[in-house]
């Protein structure tokens, strides 16, 4: 073995024991943290001398432009290979619905072709070392910036699988995706544990329950990152560092008022796993933490230096870098996007400015010259960057040397996302056994959301918002409506999106495809003081339901949601209804588990179903309809029988 391989074999071999340490849906001593304290983690990757020295000597002979270069990252929409080279830029990014040339449908090999100019960019510096660049995407169910690339269930539903191994080979399967485009690192997990269903992002966590979340992060973790420095891995995220998923009122980038047990034993379960599992970077949050009970107010945690660096690096042990989030900066007091010393002295050591990039750098420049950010902090955060990059193998090799890279192959991972889908959608009742349906059974098909990849798949899918999209812009997968075809034969399923002048005479079964319309983050908000009530914030799916509903055929409801919003009026007026969350595009899988005996349904809920619709979680007084963990399988004869109808008042206060 060359002196070179055996650097970087040590750290290696270190996480991949660290991994086998970890059995499969452990929490281990986490699980019954009493809140006191943090947990003392060890990192599972030790540093190693000889690559800390080498990291040590690249920093020495670095100039100030050139370390605050590699701290800064631009979106790809907002910068040329060729700046890449001139401001030895450290990292891009391609938020969500940035595209090769901003072409929504580039191919796999374009994206390659893109990462390509990027990466030899950074080689072409000026620098005695060059230092190659790495580049992020937001990879949250499967690559779904990328056209044809298969979509994975949203986090709520996988959560719903509860499929710790599964998770990991979805992890795998992600980043061969990942991979296949050029890129190699993604913003994901999102370990949050979301409390509030007004929060626009409920979608991204996988549950209310911390431990679930806890083994979920690990997992994906695991999958993601292999043994980091493989052809199909890629650096993972865990984010948003800390407590998104608790803001008061779930307004999203909102106030967390949680006391700092509550921080310890609910918000940070997902870090401690994610960070066992080696996880290389983490992202800071948007939100504030306003520890009320003890009368500490930390701010915008992307300015604190108790949670960032007190907290993550020093109790944590966590060895990798910080990232901001998207011009998070700006939200720190005294901050705008193109400054912040208060978040690099508080431990933010790479810093996403998308837009305003060269403002960030000449503005930081200066800061460290003036003494308001000490050098020591600036040459920690370079030697964090570089140690990822190190410890991810692309000092030693291209990214493009990788057997999945161009493989437009590799992105259709369509089998597993299917699998995911029959784990992830929650049968919440099925009277007289409507479910399963017979194959040679007729049905009508009603509701827009059934030929809706849109509605199917939600944010973050082609676009940011996956608003915008037409089912032609996948290229890949099925509308539910497609797959009852596929199933079922055309000639037995006719289908009407608004349901105007039905007659469901004759059918055997109706079957209404309701759902959310796609957002992401704060856009999805509901603000208080408006209640949660799906038939109110999409008063069309109810009157579609009615129009037949009590008609003398069973009906039978399938849902999409980014949440569990009350729907218990709609579930009054369905014999059978599945809870399907934002299911991705292998809606063949919904069909696999509603028609035929093949497949049952074994998704349970990992979020509180509520009862009324100012019940916006699990807080006292709100009303549960359906617990966590409930869900029907076919052998269940529990009938549901009619639900009560609290009135929904205008406002929720
Ligand atoms: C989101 C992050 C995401 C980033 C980059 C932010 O608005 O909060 O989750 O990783 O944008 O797209
Ligand atoms: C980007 C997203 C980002 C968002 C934040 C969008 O323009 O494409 O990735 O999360 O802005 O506001």
């Amino acid at each position: 073995m060359t002196l070179r391989k055996m650097k970087l074999f040590i750290p290696m071999l270190a996480l991949v024991a660290a991994c086998a340490g970890a059995p499969h849906g452990d929490t281990g001593r986490y699980a019954d943290l009493d809140g006191s304290d943090w947990p003392a983690l060890t990192s599972p990757m030790p540093l190693d001398p000889a690559m800390e020295a080498r990291i040590g000597q690249i920093v020495a002979g670095m100039t100030l432009a050139q370390k605050v270069g590699q701290m800064t990252q631009p979106d790809v929409r907002n910068i040329t290979p060729d700046q890449v080279r001139e401001f030895y830029i450290g990292s891009v990014l391609n938020g969500g619905g940035a595209w090769p040339n901003m072409k929504k449908d580039a191919s796999v090999a374009e994206w390659a072709a893109l990462s390509a100019q990027f990466h030899d960019a950074a080689l072409r510096t000026d620098m005695t070392v060059k230092i190659p660049l790495i580049w992020g995407t937001d990879a949250v169910h499967g690559h779904n910036n990328v056209r044809g690339a298969t979509m994975f269930p949203h986090n709520i539903g996988l959560g719903a699988a509860d499929d710790v191994e599964m998770m990991e080979r979805i992890g795998r399967a992600t980043a061969q995706q990942v991979r296949a485009t050029g890129i190699s690192w993604v913003f994901a997990p999102t370990v949050a544990v979301g409390q509030d269903r007004r929060w626009g992002r409920t979608y991204e966590s996988y549950s209310s329950d911390p431990q679930l979340v806890a083994r979920y992060g690990a997992a994906v973790v695991r999958g993601l990152q292999g043994e980091l420095t493989g052809d199909g891995d890629v650096v993972a995220t865990a984010k948003h560092y800390l407590g998104d998923g608790g803001t008061f009122q779930g307004v999203d980038q909102g106030e967390n008022r949680a006391t700092r047990a509550e921080m310890i034993t609910t918000h940070g379960a997902g870090y401690y796993t994610a960070l066992d599992a080696g996880v290389q970077t983490v992202m800071a949050t948007y939100n504030s933490w306003n520890d009320v009970a003890a009368g500490e107010n930390h701010g915008k945690l992307h300015g604190d230096r108790y949670v960032l660096t007190d907290v993550l690096k020093d109790r944590l042990d966590f060895t990798g870098f910080v990232v901001s989030d998207w011009n998070g900066i700006e939200q720190v007091q005294g901050c705008d996007k193109t400054r912040c010393a208060q978040a690099i002295n508080a431990g933010i050591d790479m810093i996403m400015v998308p837009e305003d990039w060269r403002a960030f750098i000449t503005n930081t420049i200066a800061d460290v010259e003036a003494g308001r950010i000490p050098m020591a902090r600036i040459d920690d955060a370079v030697t964090r960057i570089l140690r990822v990059k190190m410890r991810a193998g692309l000092f030693d090799r291209a990214v493009a040397d990788s057997r999945f890279n161009g493989q437009a192959s590799a992105i259709d991972v369509s089998a597993l996302a299917r699998e995911a889908v029959r784990k992830s959608v929650v049968l919440l009742k099925n009277e007289n056994a409507v479910l399963p349906l017979r194959a040679d059974a007729r049905v009508l098909v009603v509701g827009a959301s059934a030929d809706s990849m849109s509605n199917q798949t939600g944010g973050w899918s082609l676009t940011w918002q996956g608003t915008e999209n037409t089912n032609a812009d996948f290229a890949t997968g099925q509308t539910l409506l497609a797959a009852l075809k596929e199933q079922l034969g055309d000639a037995d399923v006719t289908y009407s999106a608004d349901a105007a002048g039905v007659d469901v005479a004759g059918y055997d079964a109706v079957i209404a495809v309701l759902g959310e319309t796609p957002y992401a983050e704060y856009n999805g908000d509901v603000r208080f003081p408006a209640p949660v009530q799906h038939s109110l914030l999409h008063p069309t799916d109810l009157r579609v339901l009615r129009a037949v509903a009590d008609k003398g055929v069973p009906v039978v409801t399938v849902l999409y949601s980014g949440r569990p919003a009350y729907a218990n009026d709609l579930i009054n007026l369905s014999d059978a209804f599945v809870a399907a969350f934002l299911p991705g595009t292998e809606a063949g899988g919904l069909a696999d588990v509603m028609i035929g005996t093949h497949h049952d349904f074994t998704g349970r809920l990992s979020f509180v179903w509520p009862g009324s619709a100012c019940s916006t979680g699990e807080h006292a007084g709100d009303v549960v309809q359906f617990a966590r963990g409930y869900g029907l399988s076919y052998g269940d004869r529990r009938p549901v029988g009619v639900l009560p109808l609290p009135a929904t008042p205008a406002r929720c206060d």
